[in-house]
């Protein structure tokens, strides 16, 4: 069989995202009573980080660690991929030597490629057009504290960026309605949004975005990549910081995500991370376990 890769959520079924999902709330359990999963000694994950991280280094190597494998973190900086060797000569070589890749990187065509040259399955870990694997925890994070997100409505306000591609990719995987405010010139991918036409909306208003939501996410107005228009951004988006005032138009039980980091005063205000609403430690803890199903899934393909 082809071995499989997850470089966006249109790689798995629904069903297969729900397995991985309820695997990762059972790992979860496993992991804070200390039931021992070593499915994977001797295994090595390879690490390939060409952008900053916290969460998702940390997840990733925790959770290979509680498996009983050996995480290697490779960054450009000090190997031959930061001094161009061929994309396809290095996805050979590594996976001759490792069980499974996970890569995060600027342009989408690089994992690709990479991808189609590995003998290993090999995960998105972000680029700069998708971010599925924050996806599985936010789907984690709202099934456990509020059910299925079927038929529910979600609200993302902020920048079209590659959360917000996700989101879009996440609305017709888990089957939900999605809202989005971005101010004019940062919207999402344009043929995503004409694809998912019949659940997606887009509106400039973050108010008329968030009214009957039962899920209001965002993210920082500038990616990594973007740090010189950080200006220019902070400019654009005045009126889109997700607050209590913001929140007050959404249900009254709708809880709020972020993927981090976050910046007070910009996309949310000083209390958005710790409000009742928020549910965004858990978001980032749920990365640890919903990723460990994910590889445990490809692994045992
Ligand atoms: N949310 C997320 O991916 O965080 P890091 O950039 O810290 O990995
Ligand atoms: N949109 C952000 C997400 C960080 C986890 C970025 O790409 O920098």
């Amino acid at each position: 069989m082809a071995v499989r890769h997850f470089l966006t959520l249109l790689d798995f079924t629904p069903e297969e995202l729900q397995q991985v999902i309820e695997r990762a709330i059972e790992l979860k359990r496993m992991q804070k009573a200390r039931v021992p999963h070593v499915k994977f000694p001797n295994y090595v994950l390879g690490m390939i980080f060409e952008k900053a991280s916290t969460r998702t280094r940390v997840s990733f190597e925790a959770g290979f660690a509680h498996f009983g494998g050996h995480a290697m973190f490779l960054s450009p900086r000090d190997t031959q991929l930061g001094r161009g060797e061929p994309i396809a000569d290095s996805a050979k070589v590594i996976s001759s030597m490792v069980d499974i890749v996970m890569i995060r990187t600027f342009g989408h065509d690089l994992i690709e490629e990479f991808a189609k040259h590995s003998s290993v399955p090999v995960i998105n870990a972000l680029t700069d057009k998708t971010h599925p694997c924050q996806l599985l925890a936010d789907m984690q994070t709202y099934i456990e504290h509020r059910g299925s997100i079927k038929g529910k409505r979600v609200s993302w306000v902020g920048d079209g960026n590659n959360m917000c591609h996700s989101y879009i990719n996440a609305a017709s995987q888990f089957d939900f309605e999605l809202m989005i405010a971005c101010p004019e010139g940062y919207l999402p991918d344009a043929e995503l949004i004409a694809a998912n036409s019949d659940r997606v909306t887009l509106v400039n208003d973050p108010i008329a975005a968030v009214r009957q939501s039962d899920l209001v996410v965002t993210d920082t107005w500038a990616s990594m990549g973007q740090e010189d228009e950080k200006k220019a951004r902070i400019k654009a988006f005045e009126g889109y910081q997700v607050n209590d005032k913001l929140m007050s138009y959404a249900n009254p039980d709708a809880l709020f995500m972020h993927c981090l980091p976050a910046y007070r005063g910009m996309e949310i205000d000083e209390d958005t991370l710790n409000a009742p609403y928020s549910v965004v430690w858990d978001e980032a803890e749920n990365r640890l376990h919903v990723q460990k199903a994910l590889m445990e899934f490809l692994l045992e393909q």
